[in-house]
């Protein structure tokens, strides 16, 4: 019972899942930063650099970028039952766990919905997306970009346009892809797209940065109710239906992140500076440089593994740079592997959901986590722990063909 009033003192950890990953420190040294009050010009002031800075980061001219409180999943709430009336027509791709969630929220949101399945490990051919869009008319495209669950990355060539043609929005919920793989919000025609940190941002879970463009604002807007307590004198409401969250509703979201400043929530201090953090230090690398340093860090682990006699899981040409499905060898105890990767050498990897429970590992090396050493360190733990089980890989090879990789 004492040890309920022990100082708190997690493990160190290093986690290699599919997210939470392993924080960067400037992040985790700006959430210790003194708190200031909500309409601080000094806050304020933050506020407005986290705009400027999430832009970069989603490569776009929007006006409208910023943060949504809560996990990934608060941002993909936000736009999808801000955007989404009862009855309004949603078509959603699913290749993974991720596009059920999509799918499940825009039923909660009364949608319409349409449903096209690719089968897990693989994507869809862009082809068919804007087929399915031709087809059911949607107002609303709701997609993932890349699915942790399956590890894919849906290739997304020529979809933005059907949705511009055929008078649909498009949302994407970039969630594991932002800061790990390109993602230009205005090139791919992209009306609004949500993401989080935890993943190749480097930071806590906790936060969720959005954007979205001007057609989506208006959209927003007609459907616009303050509450009366804050409402400012003359406000009027719009005709559209009211938005179905008070947390959630975008409209007054812009009007506290806009110059009215017109107080909705707290703004969460300590994870305004934490995003902060992580949009600065990945746009101090460079987009290009970060990504190019995913994509060379995948193949290191990918031919690491491949060394190991290990197979990889799916469809590789569209595998996420970021996250690596491992298939768990036949007689090989997949969640003993993971307790004694923890345990022995305090490294997590991931398991899996669904269809691939139990039947695949998944290796996060994202954002801050996306090193030489830690790949070295991983196919190394996971190694020795096989051969604990009884898989003989082929002794070192695994190191040698990730630094083979590497140095070419
Ligand atoms: C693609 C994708 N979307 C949404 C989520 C949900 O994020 P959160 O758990 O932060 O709400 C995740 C988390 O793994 C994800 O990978």
């Amino acid at each position: 019972m004492a040890e309920i009033f022990d100082e708190l003192n997690p493990p160190q950890r290093l986690l290699m899942g599919p997210g939470p990953v392993t924080a960067d420190p400037r992040v985790l040294r700006a959430l210790a930063m003194p708190l200031l009050g909500q309409f601080d010009p000094a806050f304020t002031r933050y506020m407005s650099e986290v705009m400027v800075l999430l832009r970069q980061l989603f490569q776009t001219g929007n006006r409208w970028a910023f943060l949504v409180d809560g996990t990934a999943r608060a941002g993909i709430e936000a736009i999808l039952v801000s955007m989404i009336a009862p009855g309004d027509r949603v078509l959603v791709p699913i290749f993974g766990r991720f596009g059920h969630l999509l799918a499940e929220i825009a039923r909660r949101c009364g949608a319409e919905l349409t449903t096209i399945e690719a089968e897990w490990g693989t994507v869809f051919p862009p082809e068919r997306i804007v087929a399915a869009i031709e087809k059911s008319r949607p107002k609303l495209v709701a997609l993932v970009h890349g699915d942790t669950s399956t590890t894919m990355a849906q290739p997304m060539d020529g979809i933005g346009a059907a949705c511009r043609r055929h008078d649909a929005y498009l949302y994407v919920d970039a969630t594991a892809t932002l800061g790990g793989m390109d993602v230009p919000v205005d090139r791919w025609e992209i009306d609004a797209m949500s993401a989080g940190l935890q993943k190749c941002l480097s930071g806590p879970p906790g936060s969720s940065p959005i954007t979205f463009n001007d057609r989506v604002a208006s959209l927003v807007n007609a459907r616009k109710h303050v509450e009366q307590g804050i409402a400012p004198a003359g406000f009027v409401p719009g005709n559209g239906p009211v938005i179905r969250s008070n947390y959630f509703d975008l409209a007054m979201l812009m009007d506290y992140w806009g110059p009215e400043r017109l107080n909705h929530h707290t703004e969460a201090t300590s994870m305004l500076y934490a995003a902060r953090e992580c949009a600065r230090i990945v746009l101090k690398e460079g987009l290009a440089e970060c990504f190019a340093r995913h994509r060379v860090v995948s193949q290191a682990l990918m031919a690491g593994l491949e060394a190991m006699g290990l197979t990889l899981y799916g469809d590789i040409s569209h595998k996420m740079p970021n996250v690596t499905g491992v298939v768990i060898p036949e007689g090989v105890d997949g969640e003993g592997v993971r307790t004694a990767l923890l345990s022995e050498f305090n490294l997590e990897i991931g398991t899996s959901f669904g269809p691939l429970r139990g039947r695949i590992w998944r290796i996060g090396t994202m954002g801050y986590n996306a090193n030489e050493t830690n790949v070295l360190f991983c196919l190394s733990s996971l190694e020795a722990v096989l051969r604990q089980q009884g898989f003989r890989p082929p002794a070192d090879a695994a190191l040698a063909a990730a630094q083979a990789a590497f140095r070419g």
